[in-house]
Order: structure tokens, then C-alpha cells, then sequence
């Protein structure tokens, strides 16, 4: 199935966004703990990883897309020479807790947060020096739209960095995995975030979704250059850099 048509709830009634939206909405208040957990913790090192993919250069503004809880600001500004991370994310209930954690780390003057939709950013072109997705573009309803609007806003040598689930291809850890992926850890979801749906929709999702060399040239369709990936962990997710 085509990746776009992969939707939480699979009703007939509303699109993609407003699914994506709305299941983030409902398990925001569980989200990072059942990240921490469901990884192992991992999930930590891969954000340390992907920030550092980013270089040691000093950058002005860094647009977080689909920034979540946040947690990917408050690690670039352990990480990275940066005066200013702008998170926005289309869900409000993640965008709240994600103020939260920014007040509760006192950022509130170097990192901001607002509701937004990638596929329409309300930035003018040319804007950002950087460009970060973490587990985002995925949730996208329209990639391409998403990578282009990221491609606008950045300004010229910008650099892209995206986070993204990928498929395992070694044996036997690729079979070993996908029993996790599939069985063990939508049941766990289910029981911890009460939204029956949403960590079915994580494995279902991520199967329908370009990874590798598919991902690499979707994103040089938007027009970025030296566009390379690095999976992570025998490719449970991987690492795409590119330039503007
Ligand atoms: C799996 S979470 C990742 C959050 C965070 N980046 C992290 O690493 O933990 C995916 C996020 O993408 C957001 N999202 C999905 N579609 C979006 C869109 N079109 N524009 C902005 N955010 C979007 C969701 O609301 C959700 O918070």
C-alpha cells in the first residue's frame, strides 16, 4: 500500500492529517515514557547521532519539524553551536507538553514552539540554516509537499537532517525484530497510551514508508544535494543528511 494511504484509524471520514493529528493528541500524555521504554532508551542515542550528522558549524536558526515533546531541541542545545530552535509540530497536545519541558528547562530563550503544518510553512524562503526531522516525515500526508516546503525555507548550503524508521534487512535480526515490531510492542502500546490503534499504526506505517536508497532520492526530488543516509542499529532507523 501506497504510504500516504497508511492512516491511524483507517475511518473513511477524515484525511491523513486529521487522523495523524488527532491520535498524537490523544497519546501525548504517554509519549515519551513508552518512547523510553519501547527503545530501551535507544531512542536517546539515535537523537545524539542524527544532531551530530549535523556538523560542528555555528548556525543561526534551526527549524524543528514535527518537533514533538520537544526532545529533540533540548538535545540540540546540549549538541549544537545554535542561537535559535524554532519546534512546530501539528499537534497541539504534543506542542503543550513540549512548552512544558522547555520551561522546565529553562529555554525558553533560545527555543520556541508553535502549531504548524510542514506541508504550509509560514516562514519566508530562506529562512533556517538547519532543518531537523525526528520520527516526523512519516506522519506526513504529503512527503513530497513536506520536503519541499523544507527545502524553501532553507537558506542556501542549509543542511536537512531527518530521523526516520527504516527495515531492518539482516538476517535473523530482521525476523527477530519484526516479531518485536509487530506483536510485542502494539501490545504494550495498547495497554500504556489506551489508544488501541496507534502503535499498529508505528509497525504498519513504517512498512509502507521509502527507506534507503527510496528515501534518499524522494528527498533529491525536493532538490537537495549530497543527499547520503546512515542506517542506525542494523537499520531499525537511519539517518538522512542533505544540503540545500
Ligand atoms: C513520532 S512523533 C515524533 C516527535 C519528535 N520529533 C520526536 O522525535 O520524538 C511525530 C510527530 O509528527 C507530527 N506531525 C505529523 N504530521 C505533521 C505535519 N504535517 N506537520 C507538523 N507536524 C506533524 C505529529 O504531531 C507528532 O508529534
Amino acid at each position: 500500500m501506497k504510504h500516504n494511504k497508511v492512516v491511524p484509524y483507517s475511518s473513511e471520514e477524515q484525511d491523513k492529517k486529521t487522523q495523524v493529528t488527532s491520535m498524537f493528541d490523544k497519546i501525548a500524555p504517554y509519549y515519551d515514557i513508552l518512547n523510553r521504554t519501547l527503545t530501551l532508551g535507544i531512542d536517546q542515542r539515535w537523537r545524539k547521532k542524527a544532531i551530530d550528522s549535523l556538523g560542528s558549524k555555528k548556525f543561526t536558526k534551526v527549524l524543528d519539524i514535527a518537533t514533538g515533546t520537544a526532545d529533540m531541541p533540548v538535545m540540540m542545545n546540549k549538541r549544537l553551536d545554535v542561537d535559535h530552535i524554532t519546534g512546530l509540530d501539528i499537534s497541539p497536545g504534543m506542542v503543550e507538553l513540549g512548552v512544558k519541558k522547555i520551561e522546565k528547562y529553562k529555554l525558553e530563550d533560545k527555543v520556541s514552539l508553535e502549531v504548524g503544518d510542514s506541508e504550509n510553512l509560514r516562514f519566508e524562503s530562506n529562512h533556517f540554516q538547519a532543518a531537523t526531522a525526528s520520527f516526523g516525515v512519516r506522519n506526513f500526508a504529503n512527503l513530497q509537499k513536506g520536503l519541499d516546503e523544507i527545502y524553501r525555507v532553507l537558506d542556501n548550503d542549509g543542511k536537512l537532517m531527518i530521523l526516520e524508521f527504516s527495515k531492518p534487512t539482516i538476517f535473523p535480526f530482521k525476523q527477530l525484530f519484526n516479531v518485536y515490531f509487530k506483536y510485542i510492542l502494539p501490545t504494550i502500546g495498547r495497554l500504556t497510551s489506551k489508544d488501541p490503534k496507534a502503535y499498529k499504526y508505528l509497525y504498519e506505517s513504517v512498512q509502507a514508508f521509502p527507506d534507503y536508497e527510496d528515501m534518499a532520492d524522494i528527498i533529491r526530488k525536493s532538490g537537495f544535494k549530497n543527499v547520503k543516509y546512515t542506517p542506525l542499529t542494523l537499520g531499525i532507523c537511519t539517518i538522512y543528511n542533505g544540503e540545500k
